[in-house]
């Protein structure tokens, strides 16, 4: 499949295998993991990142936990791997993915034979998991590019691409889609300060599928979008509740705003296993707040003075009022509200 190359996370050997995504694009290194705490502080140290993504580590995560446990404590592995999947679920706690992923797999632990070795059938759901998303994102690609006219320009936040994802990515699938059919001829991409997903990780994937790419600033969109340059903000989600609240990146929901202001559509691409009908609002979506040095401190220089504070939450909630679409492998919601979300659901 065209501008389908990149995979963050695998099962390779036995062993999950994950791109290094806190060093990427300087240099492109892989990781391997055989201990499902070594998995926990993998998801929460960001070295695999995206809700999907993450969803997915955590699903062989479990695989891997099942395996120790079972060779350990044999017949009472499914009582001893609870703890472990505790551990796994708390590693970050917005992306509802990573829980959605963990009880999929722990449900059918919990009906195993408990003398029978669990990882084939652990592995074959975790698999399936991970060929799901890639399925779902292709989908929600050509779903996303039908709705953008011929020769747009879109503005994109944070990394939604092949590394946040099993692969080709939420709404950067979108813009792979878009780029591909011809509706979309540029993309800007915000930085997406403090962790610079956009300038690090969204510019590597869009310069390795050679697709144009133009970074900004976070605090240049709205004048981006006064100019008349983009026609889209095209985003994630970690986590969409039942009334089309969005949590996502830290800077979307200024980013909405701003598009609301200037006429600019704003869409937002995730699959259903980002939506979370068990919160009914954005209110209620737990937002990760991370170490105050990821702003005091760039790169390895600190560029703010001793005795300076700071404040890092790095999700936000854009209100459902200034969504345009949802778009889901099951189809599109425009204009979200409650009912219109459990009718997507329940397809
Ligand atoms: O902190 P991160 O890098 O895990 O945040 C990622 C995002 O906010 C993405 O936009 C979201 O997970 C959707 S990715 C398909």
């Amino acid at each position: 499949m065209k501008f389908d190359k990149i995979r963050a996370v695998e099962w390779r050997d036995d062993h999950l295998q994950l791109i290094d995504q806190r060093i990427l694009p300087s240099r492109h290194e892989n990781l391997c993991f055989d201990n499902v705490y070594e998995v926990a502080k993998a998801i929460t140290d960001m070295v695999v990142r995206g809700a999907p993504a993450i969803g997915i580590a955590a699903a062989y995560g479990v695989v891997l936990a099942a395996r120790n446990r079972f060779r350990q404590d044999g017949s009472d592995w499914q009582k001893t791997i609870l703890k472990d999947l505790e551990t796994l679920k708390a590693a970050r706690p917005t992306a509802v993915n990573l829980a959605w992923a963990v009880d999929r797999l722990a449900t059918i632990a919990a009906g195993m034979d408990p003398s029978t070795d669990p990882e084939p059938a652990l592995l074959d759901a975790a698999k399936q998991i991970h060929a799901d998303d890639i399925a779902a994102n292709h989908t929600m690609g050509r779903l996303g590019a039908g709705l953008i006219a011929p020769g747009s320009a879109v503005l994109t936040h944070c990394n939604t691409g092949a590394l946040a994802t099993g692969g080709y990515g939420t709404a950067l699938g979108v813009i792979r889609a878009g780029y591909a059919s011809g509706a979309i001829k540029e993309v800007y991409a915000d930085e997406t300060r403090p962790w610079l997903q956009g300038a690090r990780l969204t510019a590597w994937e869009l310069v390795q599928e050679k697709i144009p790419v133009t970074l900004i600033a976070d605090g240049a969109a709205a004048f981006l979008m006064k100019q008349g340059k983009v026609q889209w903000v095209i985003v994630g989600s970690d986590r969409i509740a039942a009334n089309g609240d969005v949590a996502n990146k830290i800077g979307t929901y200024s980013a909405a705003v701003a598009a609301r202001h200037h006429g600019v559509k704003f869409m937002v691409v995730a699959p259903t296993s980002t939506i979370d009908m068990a919160t009914a609002t954005g209110t209620d979506i737990p937002i990760e707040t991370r170490e105050q040095e990821e702003l005091l401190v760039c790169g390895d220089k600190r560029v703010a003075p001793e005795g300076a504070g700071a404040w890092n939450p790095v999700f936000d909630i854009t209100p459902a009022e200034l969504v345009d679409a949802i778009v889901t492998e099951r189809g599109v919601v425009e204009h979200p509200t409650v009912e219109k979300m459990a009718g997507m659901m329940a397809k």
